[in-house]
């Protein structure tokens, strides 16, 4: 009887969490027994860090006190985490999922199915395109994604979170579910796979603006206000470039879902409270907008070795924004990105209208 083989190809927190439930589904004993035990997963450091893995089945790096399981086969090199793989999870930062596809080209098992658990995109003077896309096109496999609101670490302590998986192929999709699914991390199935990763993409710049308003002092009726003006034009842009993206999508866990859950305990918002205080204190000190500690300063001292993918996307979001004649149809974004980079003083956060139309 042949088992399906999963490979996982990131090992940061988010990859750590959902390799950790892969391999509880996998080792377990059901009658089907449709998977392998064996889960391997591509550790990009290599070195000491695979063999601490593989000796105390923790990632101390990225996912300390939390036992991955002894079925977790950690190792550096790519090529052979894949190889012959029939299921395989793309859990790294969206800057490195092209370069990771084009080391892969012509390595996968042909008729294996993807999903990418990556939340962000890339843009090129052709226009948009989806983490899911990269996978499909470079390595010509069908890809669904899985989104929803799920901090690691909290997934990690099984603390109940919810997840979708959204497919272009239902057979693929409903696999994948049984490898993920646990009592306390609810999956369900959903033909939206565009809707469901711009969401988790794109609520990504709405935590920098929350982040924002927290590191301004103020409560929660200005949160609240940042998070459904976000919502609106989360909802905007993913239905004007791609108009078959569903209204439902954006009630469910991908959508609000993951909004919420970014902007309560999320590592965007966490930066970005750090980053406009210190702009502030700049401010104060009369050294102009854009003063104050750098993005990449903060995400090495605040994250640990983890990325920052908001300020990334608001500005990939932004050349397509720009590009396409739309900034003032996105206010938060548009504001969002002018203070980011240094433009705007990060109060007009919650003055996005005025934010926008700002001569700079
Ligand atoms: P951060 O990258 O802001 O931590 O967001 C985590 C997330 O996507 C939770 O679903």
């Amino acid at each position: 009887l042949s088992r399906y083989k999963v490979a996982m190809v990131g090992s940061g927190a988010w990859a750590c969490a959902a390799v950790r439930m892969i391999a509880q589904n996998t080792s377990q004993d059901d009658p089907e027994d449709e998977f392998d035990d064996d889960v391997r997963m591509w550790v990009h450091q290599g070195g000491e860090l695979v063999d601490t893995i593989n000796s105390t089945h923790e990632n101390p790096a990225y996912f300390p006190g939390i036992p991955l399981g002894p079925n977790v086969i950690a190792t550096g090199n790519l090529a052979e985490a894949v190889a012959d793989a029939d299921l395989l999870v793309f859990c790294a930062p969206h800057q490195y999922i092209r370069g990771i596809c084009k080391q892969l080209m012509g390595k996968v098992k042909p008729g294996a199915a993807a999903i990418s658990l990556t939340k962000g995109m890339r843009v090129t003077p052709e226009g948009p395109e989806l983490i899911s896309q990269i996978v499909r096109r470079t390595l010509g496999v069908d890809c669904s994604v899985l989104m929803g609101g799920n901090i690691a670490e909290d997934v990690g302590r099984e603390q109940l979170s919810e997840a979708v998986i959204g497919y272009y192929n239902l057979e693929h999709a409903q696999r994948f579910k049984k490898l993920f699914q646990r009592p306390y991390f609810r999956v369900t199935l959903l033909p939206d796979p565009v809707g469901a990763e711009l969401c988790g993409t794109l609520k990504n710049i709405v935590a920098l603006g929350v982040g924002m308003v927290d590191g301004l002092g103020m409560g929660p009726n200005s949160k609240a206000a940042i998070i459904r003006q976000g919502l609106l034009e989360m909802r905007d842009f993913c239905q004007a470039l791609y108009p078959s993206v569903r209204d439902d999508t954006f009630l469910e866990c991908c959508g609000v879902g993951d909004l919420v859950a970014t902007c309560i305990g999320g590592r965007n918002r966490r930066v970005a409270e750090a980053w406009t205080r210190s702009a502030v204190e700049g401010a104060e000190a009369g050294e102009g907008n854009g003063a104050g500690r750098s993005w990449a300063e903060l995400e090495k001292e605040l994250l640990q070795g983890q990325k920052l993918q908001g300020v990334l996307t608001s500005n990939e979001v932004q050349q397509i924004l720009r590009t396409r004649g739309w900034e003032s149809k996105y206010p938060l974004f548009t504001t969002i990105n002018r203070i980011v980079n240094g433009h705007l003083p990060p109060h007009l956060v919650v003055d996005y209208l005025e934010g926008a139309k700002a001569d700079i």
